[in-house]
């Protein structure tokens, strides 16, 4: 399959993956590969443009990363942005600086339209700004295109040589026009005409997953969310039954959402599937008991399904792979790449370092949870399944605050089942891309009747997100929460209070734990 091809060479920033998915938003496929890929190889893929990305480092670090500077002699449009416009000023013999306060957040930036890169966005425009060294003096050959009171080179290009330069991120919608500006440079500089589509992306991963597997057998890990039944189909639809969908209830799933599960993979669901249903609660239950630790807990779930499907696997024999439904947003906040290390998502980072499978395929992994849809409408899944709101691998082991217990488990269920069904009755499911209700650990006088009440409260959280990296709290109406409220009070035992979460993520993260 020829296709046109952008690549993000990575130097270690947080968007890169977001570089990435906007590029081929715009129907043009790309690639992230790290900076240490040598340039033979980049040349060799023939792509027609590189992005350079941002990164932690300062390019006067000798320990920070660099590039061949042989990359700006061939006639390979590049592109820099942040760290990597430093880089690209630095190789050039422009001269960058540190500056004595860091420039951060979104900053008024005026710009000069007869430039190329900029030409469509307006002249005082909004980038998203995360630095604190800046280009003082671009190499020759370049001129200044944007600039900041206090970033003089915000934008810099050469035009005749193709080679662009934003200290700003074009790629966090943030940055107001940030898609123009990556428009210009895939489209117009690069000449991409867009031939890219998510049924290339299923066609071509079907492909690698049969040259992967042969004749060998695979074991699914499914959970009935979205991720792992687009992953499941996708394996099913490469190899067919040398596929093994196991299905493990650990007892930390929603009210009837095991029933639901069988209903669609099972033998009576529309799929031709080898399925397997594990009933282990009791033993998640055990490995649990007293655990308080958030991170500790993931590690324990994460191991406990790793054991039950090597038990899974056992029994089938000779099964190579475990196939994960691992999306992109789960493999950075894990910190498996450079960033900091938010939570260790049981299907990444909460793995145990020893694993009993030849090899662990992920065919989500760099795709963000539209693109999952998106991929899931394209291999015809149902649109209830495709939209169904994520529910977590450890479930509600993470919506528990504190230690676990079965008499919480109940708890947390029936008040989310409450939640969820007034949340359709009130049609607001469809706009809230994220809710439901959690136990604090949290436990407070009330009064039920004649008689004091000390019991737990929980917490309702909502969230409208497009790619569950950022997020913001939904405004559920009043009366709506108002009913939501007296329904758990009222019909969930040992429960006598309600909170409304409405932290955004950054700062919290849409799960408690
Ligand atoms: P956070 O809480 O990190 O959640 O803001 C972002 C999104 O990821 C989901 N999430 C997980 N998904 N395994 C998963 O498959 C996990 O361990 C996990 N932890 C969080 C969360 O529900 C939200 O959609």
């Amino acid at each position: 399959m020829k296709q046109e091809l952008i690549i993000v060479l990575d130097f270690g920033g947080q968007y890169n993956q977001l570089i990435a998915r906007r590029v081929r938003d715009m129907n043009v496929y790309c690639e992230v590969l790290s900076y240490k890929t040598p340039l033979e190889e980049l040349v060799a893929r023939k792509p027609k443009g590189i992005i350079l990305t941002g990164g932690p480092n300062s390019v006067y670090d000798p320990e920070s990363p660099h590039y061949d500077k042989a990359l700006f002699d061939t006639d390979i449009p590049v592109l820099g942005i942040c760290y990597g416009s430093q880089l690209m000023a630095y190789t050039l013999g422009g001269r960058v600086e540190s500056a004595k306060v860091s420039e951060y957040g979104k900053t008024e930036i005026d710009v000069d339209k007869t430039g190329r890169l900029l030409k469509d966005v307006q002249e005082r425009t909004i980038g998203w700004m995360s630095h604190t060294d800046y280009i003082a003096e671009p190499p020759e050959g370049f001129r200044i295109t944007a600039s900041t009171p206090v970033c003089p080179v915000a934008a810099m290009e050469d035009a005749e040589h193709a080679h662009y330069a934003v200290q700003f991120h074009p790629e966090v919608t943030h940055t107001v026009e940030g898609n123009k500006m990556l428009r210009s440079f895939v489209y117009d500089v690069c000449g991409c005409t867009g031939d890219w589509k998510m049924d290339d992306f299923v066609e071509k991963t079907i492909e690698d997953i049969r040259a992967k597997v042969g004749g060998g057998k695979a074991l699914c890990a499914l959970s009935g969310g979205v991720d792992s039944s687009v992953a499941a189909v996708l394996m099913s639809k490469a190899i067919g039954k040398q596929l093994t969908c196991v299905f493990v209830d650990h007892g930390l799933l929603r009210k009837n959402e095991a029933d639901e599960v069988d209903k669609v993979f099972g033998p009576e669901g529309p799929y031709d599937l080898n399925f397997v249903h594990v009933d282990a609660h009791e033993r998640f239950y055990e490995k649990l008991a007293g655990v308080t630790e958030p991170e500790k807990k993931r590690k324990i779930i994460g191991e406990e399904f790793i054991r039950v499907f090597e038990e899974e696997a056992k029994k089938i024999g000779a099964v190579d792979y475990l196939v994960q439904g691992t999306i992109y947003p789960d493999v950075i906040e894990s910190g498996l790449g450079k960033s900091a290390t938010i939570k260790s998502h049981h299907n990444v980072g909460g793995l145990p370092d020893y694993v009993d499978f030849k090899g662990i395929i992920e065919p989500l992994r760099m795709l963000f949870k539209d693109e999952v849809r998106r991929a899931g409408l394209e291999l015809g899944i149902p649109e209830n399944l495709v939209f169904r709101q994520p529910f977590p691998g450890p479930g509600l082991g993470i919506r528990i605050i504190g230690d676990i217990t079965p008499e919480k488990v109940r708890m947390v269920q029936d008040a989310d089942l409450i939640y969820r069904e007034e949340i359709a009755k009130a049609g607001l499911d469809k706009d809230i891309n994220q809710y439901f209700a959690a136990l604090t650990n949290v436990r407070s006088v009330g009064v039920m009747g004649d008689f004091r009440t000390y019991d737990y409260a929980i917490a309702l959280r909502a969230v409208k997100t497009s790619d569950f990296m950022t997020a913001g709290s939904a405004e559920i109406p009043w009366d709506v929460l108002k009913k939501i409220t007296t329904r758990i009070v009222n019909e969930v035992d040992n429960v006598n209070r309600v909170f409304y979460d409405i932290t955004s993520k950054p700062p919290g993260t849409i799960e408690f734990e």
